[in-house]
This record gives C-alpha cells, structure tokens and sequence, in this order.
C-alpha cells in the first residue's frame, strides 16, 4: 500500500532513504517525502506529489539533505486525500514527524479531538491526525516511547509507523499492527522499513517487528519493546534474496525479468516439497489421513492469487473428487462462512499481507477451520499467522503485476491436488510420481519455449495494441486462466478485458462484439476443442478477430481463426503454464507499445494492505 524507510547511522541518510523509497516504490507512488535530522538536530520534512524524482529535485533547495545522518522517508499510494504535495508523507510538528502505511479508521473523531485541543490540519489525510495525536501525547508524556504507545493505543486501524523526534536525534522510532515492518542493522548504521527489498544494498541482517512491538532504532543497534514496555530479546536473520533480487539487471521492466525467471521460480518452488518422488506436505501438518478428513476445502485470496485458486479448484477437483470452493477474500470476510474445525481454508498470497486475505485468515480460524498459507514472503502476516505455511519460492516480485508468483502459485495447486488424489485413492504412487515428475521437470521447458519465441507474442500485442475492449475465453482449465488473463492485459495495457467461458459468450456478451474486437481464445485441451471451435466462427462471423492459443498439432480449421500462437505439444494438463506466459507477454507488449508504466501501472500498488 504505502512503502516506508528510515536509516540513521554514520553515513548520509538521504541517498540510503532514496534508494530505499526507490526499492519500495511498487508499494505505492502517487508522493514521496522525507524527514530528516539537520546538523543543528531540527528536523525537516521535505515531499512531493509524483514520483521520487520530483522529490530529488527538491533537496537540492535543502543543503541539510547532504549532511543529514538520521531520518524516515515514505512512497505513497493514496487513500484519505488526493496525491498532493501537501498530502504527502512525512506528516507533524517540528517536534514529531511520521511516515505511516495503513489506514486510521477513527481519524475523523482523532481529528475533532486534536482541534478541540487547539491543533490545526493542513492535510486531508489520516495520518496527520495520527501524527499530531504522537504529538499530542508528546506533550503529556515527554518521552517518545510513551507517546506513541499511548497514541496508538487510541488508533483503529492499521499501521506500520516510523517516527522521529527533534529530542532525540539520531533516533527512530517504529511501531506496527498489520502491516509490515522489519529493522535491520548494516556496517554503518540501522534501518526500518516495510519490507526487506529496500534495504538488502545495504545489508542482509534483518529482524521482523511483531505486532504491537515498539522498535527503538539506533546507529549502535535496534531494541524491541513489547507494548508493557519490556524488553524483547530477538535474533537477526539472514535475508534469503540478495540485492540482484531487487533490481532489473539486463532486463528494461521487473514485469519481464520476472516473466523469464518463472521456470527457475516453478523448480526452486516445488523441489523443497517433494520427497521419495512425491509431493509431502508434512511441514505444513498434513499428511494423508488428515488431508483425507477435511469435509470441504476454500481457497480464499485477491487478484491474481484468486485466479490461481481457480486452476486449484479445477485441477482438484478433477483429480481427487473433492469439492473446492474459491472465495473472494473481501467477500468471504463478511459472509458469515459456514467453516467448523471439519474444513480446511488455504490462503494464497503473494506479499502475505493483503488486508481482505489476512482478515479472511483470521476468520477462518476463529471458525475453528485449518489454514494452510500458501505465501511467497518470508515471515509474512499470513505466514506467520496460518496453522501451516507452504512457502512458494520466486524470490521478491518487483512488479505490481504478479507474473512469477501466479506461475507457482499454480505449481503448488497442482502438488496439492496431487497428494489429496493420492490421499483419497484416487491416484496411485507410480501416478502420482509421474505426474511430479512431469511437473517439476517438462513444464519448467515449456515455460522455456515460450520465452524462446516471445516475439510472437509482442507480434500480435502491436497488431491489437489500438483495441478498445478485449476477450479471453476458454473452457474448463482455459477458462480458469482466461481471468488471470484478463486482469493482466486490463491492468497494465489500461484496455478493458474481460474473461468468459467460451460457451457462455453467446449467451448476451456476445452483442459486445463488433469489427475487429481482440478475442483471445486458450484451447490447451483437445477435448474440448471442437467445442471451442464453434465458438470462435460465432465470433468471427460477427467481426471479432480471434487470437487462437493452443496445442501444436492441434488440427484447427482456418477458418476458425485470425491468428495463432502454438503451445508446445504436452498433457493438456499441463497446458495452462506455457499459456499463462504467453498471456503475460502479450500482457506486457501491449502496455511497452502503448507506452504505458509497466512496473508501475496507474492507480495500482503490490501490496493492497487495506480493505
Ligand atoms: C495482480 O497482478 C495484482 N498485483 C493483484 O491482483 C494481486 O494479485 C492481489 O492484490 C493479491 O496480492 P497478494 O497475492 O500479495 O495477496
């Protein structure tokens, strides 16, 4: 939602806080400001609507910005109050200044009270109220720890906040409740941020802060407190990803690299799950006899996670005859689920700290149910909060369009849905392992393939790049990719698509249809393809231009299509991999020839950590 950082220690802090808010700005770039120590210890704040380029520029009238040791930067994505400058983070006095990622809900009545005490606002935002609040309890409590444990104890809401304090120079202060938060301590000093990309330039000794925790930062080092103010002792980790991880290396956009690390992301991702040539999920508390006892299983996630859950349903219940039910994780929240300790409910999640998802997560267990966290960030919310966690293994994704994180979030549906077949006698060892076999080694190549010839692919974005409005229909498992690959082209092309079983367009969509409308059709499986055939003369015969996807070999009649990109020849169950990048290339050529911010589309963020 929001990115924030903080360093103090003994070099410059601006250009690590630049370089950090540059790192986390898939979290959120609609402003990015600073607050900083000056050499007489006042503090600064320094920000600016757009871009952190429009931020650079204005250091430049700051010459505390080269000489500042200490201080806390932020990258915004908006929610209470337009991208303005004056709406940018840091937010306070000349006593306080904070960056926050969240949402206070109870801002308003925050708001009343801080003016009835004589406070005024410049801003329309929530986190000035926040801010003044600190300040507030500031006054009452002269110390800072005191103040911000008071202050948040009035908050509702979410937060992740670093503050600073024109008392206490050289040192930040950060405090969190469902959003993220980590500290870390490099050769020259120490950091906080909301995630670990933005500071692995500097180093890769990190901490988690846990909810409710009170970090104290320093240039010597990072004290934990709990909220009755005691101590808490914690380890440093390793970080697993190194700084390469978050840069774009050779490639122009995160979205491409990432597109081409899927095959290496499938195998790192599956390969830690597989023993004996089977896929075990032990680790996370299930064998046979328990996966064999859930009466009904959900999988409940956002976005692209939701789409993988979709394959998940189809492929589950295909192969073991266990019903799968997918949820969308703002509506599951507050539907009263019928869930008791007989159900199991996986969350899929990226960042592991989406607001619907995690919320989800937490009702599920209060219903009693088992939830199993299917989670690419280490240590995340719902990592951490799940009854069991499968870690997904595609490194930090960069792009705010999930590409890599889809591609094995589908890996482990697959295993999933694998073991539970096998759990239910439904499939035999020697299937099974073949079957494992398959996945981790031929469809990491298929994947391969496509990348080997993606020229075809940003052929046919430049032929259809000027469409106002685009299709993508499917059946079956098809018709489970054609949703992610809607939102893929719609969310960073900016050209509206939509996702339809291919035999239900006739059924009213198909008026939608006119003269030269993309339809992009996904026929991986044959049988269903004459199925699917009639479907695209119906289309065709109404103008629509069809953009045919499917297996080579496949006999397709001419007449049937306007173009044709081959899916390498493959059990069609496997079919949905090679063509989810296909439908994530031609994603991305589209959005390079319309010119559009590919890693960074308008209006969007990563990680979406409020409702
Ligand atoms: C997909 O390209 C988007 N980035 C978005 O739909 C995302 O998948 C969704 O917000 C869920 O995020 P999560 O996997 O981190 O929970």
């Amino acid at each position: 939602m929001c990115g924030i950082i903080g360093y103090t220690g003994s070099e410059n802090a601006v250009p690590r806080l630049l370089e950090g808010l540059r790192t986390l700005e898939y979290r959120g770039y609609d402003s990015a400001g600073i607050a900083i120590f000056s050499e007489k210890n006042s503090l600064t704040g320094i920000k600016s609507k757009g871009r952190i380029e429009n931020l650079e520029a204005k250091l430049s009238y700051f010459p505390d910005a080269s000489v500042s040791h200490c201080g806390i930067g932020h990258t915004r994505w908006a929610t209470h109050g337009e991208p303005s400058d004056i709406n940018s983070h840091p937010h306070g006095t000349p006593r306080v200044y904070i960056v926050h990622n969240g949402i206070i809900e109870n801002y308003a009545e925050l708001k009343d009270f801080l003016i009835s005490q004589g406070y005024t606002f410049s801003s329309q935002t929530d986190t000035e109220a926040a801010a003044l609040m600190i300040d507030y309890c500031y006054n009452l409590t002269q110390n800072p720890a005191d103040a911000i444990l008071s202050a948040v104890k009035r908050f509702k809401g979410s937060y992740a906040i670093g503050a600073v304090f024109s008392s206490e120079p050289g040192k930040i202060y950060a405090i969190r409740k469902d959003n993220p938060l980590i500290a870390a301590i490099s050769s020259d000093g120490c950091f906080i941020a909301s995630d670990l990309p933005a500071v692995l330039k500097y180093t890769d000794n990190y901490m988690r802060i846990d909810e409710g925790e009170l970090a104290v930062v320093e240039q010597s080092g990072i004290k934990i407190y709990s909220p009755d103010k005691t101590e808490v002792k914690r380890d440093f980790k390793k970080a697993e990803w190194d700084v390469s991880c978050a840069t774009k290396g050779e490639y122009p956009h995160f979205m491409l690299k990432e597109i081409h690390e899927e095959p290496t992301a499938l195998f790192q991702t599956l390969y830690p799950i597989i023993s004996d040539g089977m896929p075990n999920f032990d680790s996370a508390g299930l064998n046979d006899t328990r996966l064999k006892k859930f009466k009904k299983i959900y999988v409940v996630a956002c976005g692209t996670a939701m789409h993988a859950g979709l394959v998940g349903k189809f492929i589950a219940e295909k192969m073991a005859r266990v019903p799968l039910e997918v949820e969308i994780a703002s509506e599951f929240r507050y539907k009263n689920p019928i869930l008791d300790k007989t159900d199991m409910v996986i969350i899929i999640s990226q960042s592991g700290e989406t607001a619907d998802s995690l919320a989800a997560l937490r009702l599920a267990k209060q219903c009693g149910a088992y939830t199993l966290g299917v989670v690419n960030v280490p240590g995340s919310s719902v990592a951490r909060e799940a009854d069991g966690v499968i870690y997904t293994h595609a490194g930090p994704e960069i792009a705010v369009a999930s590409t890599k994180a889809y591609t094995v979030q589908l890996g482990i549906m697959y295993l999933f849905a694998f073991r539970l077949a096998y759990a239910h006698e439904k499939m035999d060892s020697s299937q099974l392992r073949k079957y494992t076999q398959e996945l981790i080694t031929s469809v990491p190549e298929l994947i391969h393939k496509i990348l080997d010839t993606q020229s075809e692919c940003a052929a046919i974005s430049k032929k259809y790049k000027n469409a106002h409005s685009a299709f993508f229909i499917g059946r079956g498992l098809d018709y489970a990719l054609s949703s992610e690959a809607a939102l893929k082209l719609k969310e960073i092309s900016y050209i509206h698509s939509e996702a339809y079983a291919a035999g239900e367009l006739k059924h009213g969509t198909l008026s939608l249809v006119c003269e030269d409308t993309p339809v992009f059709a996904f026929a991986g499986c044959a049988d269903l393809l004459d199925k699917t055939i009639s479907n695209l003369r119906e289309v065709r015969a109404r103008g629509g231009k069809v953009v045919l996807i499917c297996q080579q070999g496949f006999q397709v009649p001419s007449d049937s299509y306007d173009d044709i990109l081959y899916l390498p020849s493959c059990d069609q169950m496997f079919t949905i991999f090679p063509a989810a990048t296909i439908a994530q290339l031609i994603a991305y050529y589209t959005s390079l020839e319309l010119g559009r911010d590919i890693d960074r589309p308008r209006n969007l963020a990563k990680s979406v950590t409020v409702e």
